[in-house]
């Protein structure tokens, strides 16, 4: 049987993490990780801190701390943000560990050994007022092929080009914005990928399934022309390069980082040895199927710079299978930002609303063909509407009414007939079709779908009519009361993967212990079957608020949400 290796890009350790973080890779990989679950599937979910380079050092510096003590400070608030928002990482490691020191060290011996890594002497940018090196990102100036002014060292923001600093037009520091700098020699270590060009492309050309987003991106990069990488910096942290004459360098952090997904899964198995085995999930893992998130800046590294590391070792790693990429979710006419402060961010989102709101949310609206754009009317409305109005109600009022006339159990009497048999059948299709998106990770069909079925209550509910039928013939309102509490049961399974917690409530409500492997077989008949008459129940507190104009007026004041 095949077994689910899914990692999420690693956020960075500069802070805490925004929607459009959330959304581009460790929501959508927890959503797929749930799903797999519940359909039976063994999973292995993965994700980290990504702790290296210059933005750590320099948001350790702003913070007046250690960078050891900032990381590992930072590391337990995304890890307990990650909890907050329900993310069900198997693991959530640090590219700082040993493993991945050890790791990351043997990938570059195996790829000097095999000829794909080379010393060269290079000319760094070196700041006279900042009085140091300045890798990649700490240079700014203008993208030579867009013409774009803010484009970083390393590689375009606005039209995605990798970049080396000394390609920058009117190059400044990033630290001090000086533009007081020097080009210094340093020996470095260089990545030869021309050389695993060919291989990369063929690798690359076997997955005809994967998005266009992400084959187009590798294409467009294979097509460009692969340039060798320096792929050491002079930096004290990071994953110290270990050669002789080469004690001040470590290794860049987009070479040590991909290789966390490895190292967090050694994390994970050294947790409990005798029980886990992460070997066998990337090495000659040929039962293992692995599936990658990420944004879309980040494919590039995921299509050819990884599989670049993991080909030219020479021994037969894991290498993806599929890779679900995402656009960006935009703030109000820009890219949500870190750097810029905009949008909303996890911690604050968190203090808001409970965690389900902002996952039904951010997977409807997930920036999956396009980018998307997060606004305040946008998101009260979706709550308001498919949370409150459309699953919320549909709770309530069928366990309310039927408190009511029947008490707090199913009640008694009469048979399924043919609008039973109708839903049943409408369900079977609307199931199947979202579990083949979600099979496929589209996810916003997937969420439409889920939506659907939401609606399909209502309208069963609405057609039946309990509350009428009750007084002519309160046997017809017991038996749709029985189809719509199992339809509650129904939803609470379907919706798991998506609203965790209020998937709970509704399990609890009907006194079920469904668990994280609970989900539907193919006979829906028997499914809305499966709560007998008598079967008790309670009524759980209201499922979703909604969110009102006076609490859209606020945020959106607070977060700067006004065109
Ligand atoms: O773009 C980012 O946020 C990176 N920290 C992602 C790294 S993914 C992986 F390669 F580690
Ligand atoms: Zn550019």
């Amino acid at each position: 049987m095949t077994r689910h290796l899914i990692t999420s890009a690693l956020p960075y350790i500069n802070g805490v993490k925004h929607l459009g973080n959330l959304v581009g890779s460790m929501l959508p990989s927890d959503l797929y990780a749930r799903y797999l679950r519940a359909r039976g599937e063994e999973v292995l979910l993965i994700c980290a801190t990504d702790e290296h380079g210059t933005p750590a050092e320099l948001a350790a510096r702003a913070a007046g701390q250690a960078v050891e003590d900032f990381c590992a400070e930072q590391h337990e608030v995304q890890k307990g943000l990650g909890d907050a928002f329900a993310l069900s990482f198997d693991y959530f490691g640090r590219s700082s560990s040993q493993q991945n020191h050890e790791l990351t060290q043997h990938f570059g011996n195996k790829l000097l050994e095999n000829g794909f890594i080379e010393e060269r002497v290079t000319k760094q940018v070196f700041s006279i007022d900042d009085d140091r090196f300045l890798p990649d990102r700490y240079v700014e100036g203008t993208c030579p092929h867009c013409g774009y002014d803010k484009a970083r060292g390393d590689q375009c923001e606005n039209c995605t080009r990798l970049l080396d600093p000394t390609d920058l037009v009117d190059p400044r520091s990033a630290i001090s914005g000086s533009s007081n700098l020097e080009v210094r020699e340093s020996k470095h270590l260089f990545l030869l990928q021309s050389k695993l060009a060919d291989e990369i492309r063929e690798w690359v050309n076997k997955h005809k399934d994967w998005p266009n987003l992400v084959s187009s991106i590798a294409l467009k990069w294979l097509d460009e022309g692969l340039h060798d990488r320096g792929i050491t910096r002079d930096l004290k942290w990071g994953v110290p390069v270990g050669r002789e004459g080469m004690e001040d360098k470590v290794y860049y952090v987009w070479f040590d980082a991909p290789i966390e997904y490895i190292g967090a899964t050694k994390e994970w198995a050294d947790e409990d040895p005798d029980n886990r085995d992460w070997k066998s999930w990337w090495y000659e893992a040929e039962d293992v199927r692995y599936t990658e998130f990420m944004a879309k800046d980040n494919i590039p590294f995921h299509t050819v710079t990884f599989p670049g590391t993991q080909l030219g070792s020479r021994e037969p790693w894991k290498m993806v299978d599929f890779i679900k990429g995402f656009n960006w979710l935009n703030y109000y006419g820009g890219k949500f930002s870190t750097s810029q402060q905009r949008g909303i961010f996890m911690s604050d989102a968190i203090e808001m609303l409970p965690a389900d709101y902002w996952r039904y949310y951010l997977l409807a609206n997930a920036p999956e063909s396009s980018d998307s754009s997060f606004t305040w009317d946008g998101f009260s409305g979706t709550v308001n509407k498919d949370l409150a109005d459309t699953l919320g109600n549909f709770v309530n009022r069928t366990l309310k009414f039927c408190n009511s006339k029947f008490g707090l159990a199913l009640p008694e009497g009469g048979e399924y007939g043919e609008a039973e048999a109708k839903l049943a059948e409408d369900l079977a299709k609307r199931v199947a079709a979202y579990n083949t998106h979600m099979d496929e990770l589209q996810i916003r069909k997937a969420m439409q779908e889920l939506r659907a079925i939401w609606v399909m209550g209502n309208e069963y509910l609405t057609e039946a009519a309990p509350w009428t039928a009750f007084k002519t013939d309160p046997v017809a309102a017991a038996v749709s009361l029985r189809a719509a509490i199992n339809l509650i049961r129904v939803f609470a399974i379907l919706s798991a993967p998506v609203i965790p917690s209020a998937a709970k409530t509704l399990s609890d409500a009907l006194g079920l212990d469904l668990n994280e492997r609970s989900w539907l077989s193919d006979d829906m008949v028997a499914e809305l079957s499966t709560l007998k008459a008598g079967h008790a129940f309670e009524i759980p507190d209201v499922l979703f608020s909604k969110i009102s104009d006076d609490q859209v007026a606020e945020w959106e004041e607070k977060f700067g949400g006004k065109e």
